[in-house]
């Protein structure tokens, strides 16, 4: 009995030692020295670790561009967006409660074209790039909301939605050193048997060659890019239906048609107006 308190007692005493050694002054197995060496060794470890890393990615970033990509694949092909940014706009237009919601991201999208604000950036000549390779403070080419006509939200604030003729503002992402060749255009089909008549602002839909090319973010900070914008002009026969609508660029050398990317200067969306 007694022999196996001691054994438990002496179990205990060498656990302890081994957190901490008051003969030897070793804590967990080393002395305070020793462990000053280790984190020592670490610390310099690391410090050259992370020397190194610091250095290649220095060495690295030297050699990039601040302005332009390096790995650009597809160069020339922008894809489409639109606004309001759902691709699917369904609403009674009779109750504003329902189209209110694309109301405020089409006024927002369209702030930085306000006439006034436009009226300080070049009115510069209609079909040709723009080309300021060799200047250093590049300009930016006016595009101004009231060219978008019932659809620029200056008239009619409620950009058709509430004669349930809505808009849809059609863009094409931005691409720095994109020139689009030939005479680029949005054009808009509803996929069904009857055609479906659109209204196109500017007319025919035109992306002018004078928005080209981007210079990017920093070199172009206040460079707006050229919208569209299709009224869809519904008729009674129209409502209460789906309507799938494909917008594509063309007139140009921009792709339209890639199997695998579906907004490859492409965009389809599903519209439903009801009375
Ligand atoms: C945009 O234009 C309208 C009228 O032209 C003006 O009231 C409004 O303050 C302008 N907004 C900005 C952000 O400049
Ligand atoms: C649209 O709203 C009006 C007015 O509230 C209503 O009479 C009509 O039935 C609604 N249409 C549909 C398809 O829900």
């Amino acid at each position: 009995m007694a022999n196996k308190e001691e054994k438990a007692d002496e179990k205990q005493s060498s656990w302890k030692d081994f957190i901490y050694n008051p003969r030897t002054g070793e804590f967990i197995g080393r002395t305070a020295s020793s462990w000053a060496l280790i984190f020592l060794f670490y610390l310099v470890f690391y410090g050259f670790l992370a020397g190194m890393f610091s250095l290649t990615m220095w060495v690295m970033l030297q050699t990039l561009d601040e302005h332009t990509p390096r790995y650009r694949d597809r160069v020339a092909n922008p894809g489409l967006m639109i606004r309001p940014r759902s691709l699917e706009i369904k609403f009674n237009r009779s109750i504003p409660q329902q189209y209110s919601k694309y109301m405020q991201p089409l006024e927002s999208f369209l702030q930085p074209y306000n006439d006034s604000l436009q009226e300080a950036n070049e009115p510069c000549p209609e079909g040709m790039y723009f080309e300021q390779d060799d200047v250093e403070e590049k300009k930016v080419c006016q595009f101004k909301r009231s060219v978008l006509r019932q659809c620029s939200g200056l008239a009619d604030s409620n950009f058709g939605y509430s004669e349930g003729q809505p808009c849809i503002l059609v863009k094409m992402n931005r691409v720095i050193g994109l020139r689009p060749r030939g005479d680029p255009h949005i054009n808009c089909i509803a996929k069904r048997e009857t055609p479906l008549q659109m209204q196109y602002f500017p007319t025919e839909g035109k992306l002018d060659k004078r928005y080209f090319p981007y210079y990017g973010k920093t070199l172009h900070a206040n460079y707006v890019q050229p919208v569209v914008a299709v009224k869809l002009l519904l008729t009674e026969d129209d409502y209460n239906s789906e309507l799938v609508i494909e917008c594509k660029v063309e007139g140009s050398d921009l792709l339209n048609s890639d199997d695998r990317d579906k907004f490859l200067g492409r965009v389809t969306f599903r519209v439903q107006v009801s009375k």
